[in-house]
């Protein structure tokens, strides 16, 4: 085994972060096998060489110390006594002004224009047109049609071969080429735990990106949004965790051998020492994935009007004004007096400049 230790390849790093949630390109719109063999079209970075990329391996950006990972985004880890491989505070942040720097576009013309942008929006934004472009990722899930049968079948299958229904599961959704959706971040994310509380009429956001417009470390981010309907506690108005896996062949309450919500939820509930009122309804929940893989080629970064015009992808980003996006009658009035002010003043000015001149001469 010593003969065979090396650098850890794409593959290594995968076997993890590509099948989370349950499978190839659950989680994550931005880490799925497609990025074992890969073209430059789908990642610049990781694209082989044959292709134009740099085949760069996960750990290229995420250098190590001591085991330590670089590139660690939760404000809440999920363990904290127990030290996991990538240490319980917050480790090193990695970024892609780390190698580029912050003005990596040329001086001068409309590139200089993309060098003013670095410090609210991020490489991403720009540079990740779209996500899942190789193939598709889950983009929802819906629990509450878990436990029954889909035309008298326990799985049903779209025409790429991924499960769009399972009986132990419910009903998915999956999409490629995704357009994401654009938040302030900071570089951590906000968690929901079992003990936070919330409206049920309204989405429930799990995690939600933290950052803001006035905090210089904050950028417009591109994330994956996957929305889900989940099992929730109706009287705490709090999350709830089932029991799904069977401990084996006489488990009583695991969901997934017996088809019981309510037996399921008692009992991991009970296991993870959490409230439960007895009492469970589904709710609409959203997930956030930031999307920083996948860097497509220069050509196909976004072009001026995917943000200023119109029909803007920054919908959510509703705290700045954006010209071209936004035309508030006020500051289009003070616009065109502040265009209409100058004129006078020049017409003024060349007025004065005459008489005087004119003066000068009779004197
Ligand atoms: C070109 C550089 C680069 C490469 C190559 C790269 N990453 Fe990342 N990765 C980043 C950056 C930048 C972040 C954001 C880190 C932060 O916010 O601190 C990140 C974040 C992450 C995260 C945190 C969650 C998320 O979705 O953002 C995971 C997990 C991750 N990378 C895994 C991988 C794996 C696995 C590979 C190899 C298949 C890989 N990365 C290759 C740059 C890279
Ligand atoms: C055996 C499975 C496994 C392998 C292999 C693995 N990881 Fe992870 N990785 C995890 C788990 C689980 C977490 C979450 C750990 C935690 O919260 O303590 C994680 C967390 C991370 C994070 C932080 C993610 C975040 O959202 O904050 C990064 C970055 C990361 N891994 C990169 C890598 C890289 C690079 C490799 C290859 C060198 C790698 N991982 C290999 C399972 C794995
Ligand atoms: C470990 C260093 C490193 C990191 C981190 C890194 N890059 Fe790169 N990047 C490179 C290298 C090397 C090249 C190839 C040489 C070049 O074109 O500058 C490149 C090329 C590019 C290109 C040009 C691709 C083309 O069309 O040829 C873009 C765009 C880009 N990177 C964006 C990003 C973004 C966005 C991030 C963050 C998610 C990032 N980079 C993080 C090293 C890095
Ligand atoms: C407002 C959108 C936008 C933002 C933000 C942005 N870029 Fe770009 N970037 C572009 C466009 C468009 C091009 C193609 C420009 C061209 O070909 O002249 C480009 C080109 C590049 C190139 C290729 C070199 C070149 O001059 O053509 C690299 C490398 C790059 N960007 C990296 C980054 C990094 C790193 C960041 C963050 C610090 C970033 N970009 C932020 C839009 C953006
Ligand atoms: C990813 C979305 C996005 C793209 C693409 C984009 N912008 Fe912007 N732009 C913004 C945001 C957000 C602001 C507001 C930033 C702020 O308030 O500082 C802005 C501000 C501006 C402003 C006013 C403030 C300033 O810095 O002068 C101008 C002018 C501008 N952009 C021009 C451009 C041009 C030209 C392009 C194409 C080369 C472009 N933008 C591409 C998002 C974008």
């Amino acid at each position: 085994m010593a003969q065979s230790v090396g650098r850890p390849q794409r593959e290594n790093c995968g076997t993890c972060h590509f099948y989370g949630g349950g499978g190839d390109a659950v989680k994550h719109g931005d880490l799925d096998s497609s990025l074992i063999k890969v073209d430059k079209n789908l990642d610049v970075h990781m694209g082989s060489k044959e292709s134009g990329g740099q085949d760069f391996t996960c750990v290229r950006c995420h250098t190590t110390t001591a085991h330590h990972i670089a590139g660690r985004i939760y404000e809440k880890p999920a363990s904290i006594d127990r030290k996991s491989l990538l240490q319980n505070d917050l480790g090193d942040k990695i970024m892609c002004e780390s190698c580029h720097g912050a003005q990596p576009h040329k001086a001068g013309g409309m590139s200089a224009k993309l060098n003013d942008h670095t410090d609210k929006v991020s490489c991403q934004a720009c540079h990740i047109p779209e996500f899942s472009r190789n193939q598709p990722t889950k983009m929802s899930w819906d629990w509450s049609k878990a436990g029954s049968l889909m035309d008298g079948k326990t799985e049903v299958k779209n025409a790429d071969g991924q499960a769009i229904f399972m009986k132990e599961k419910g009903l998915f959704t999956w999409e490629k080429n995704v357009v994401p959706e654009y938040f302030w971040y900071n570089g951590t994310l906000a968690h929901m735990t079992t003990e936070d509380t919330f409206d049920p009429t309204e989405e429930v956001w799990l995690n939600r990106p933290k950052g803001n417009k006035d905090d210089p470390n904050s950028r417009i981010m591109p994330f994956k949004v996957h929305r889900a309907i989940s099992p929730y506690d109706k009287v705490n108005k709090t999350m709830v965790i089932p029991h799904l896996f069977p401990y084996g062949k006489d488990d009583k309450t695991a969901y997934w051998k017996n088809f019981d919500w309510s037996a399921a939820i008692v009992d991991g509930m009970n296991y993870a020492g959490q409230k439960y009122s007895g009492e469970f309804g589904f709710v609409k929940t959203n997930y956030v994935f930031p999307t920083t893989h996948m860097v497509a080629p220069r050509e196909q970064a976004l072009s001026c009007s995917e943000c200023h015009s119109k029909d803007s992808r920054l919908k959510n980003i509703t705290d700045i004004y954006l010209p071209g996006r936004d035309s508030f009658k006020l500051v289009d009035t003070i616009g065109w007096f502040a265009a209409g002010g100058a004129l006078i003043v020049i017409f003024l000015h060349g007025i004065i400049r005459f008489i005087s001149s004119r003066k000068r001469k009779e004197d």
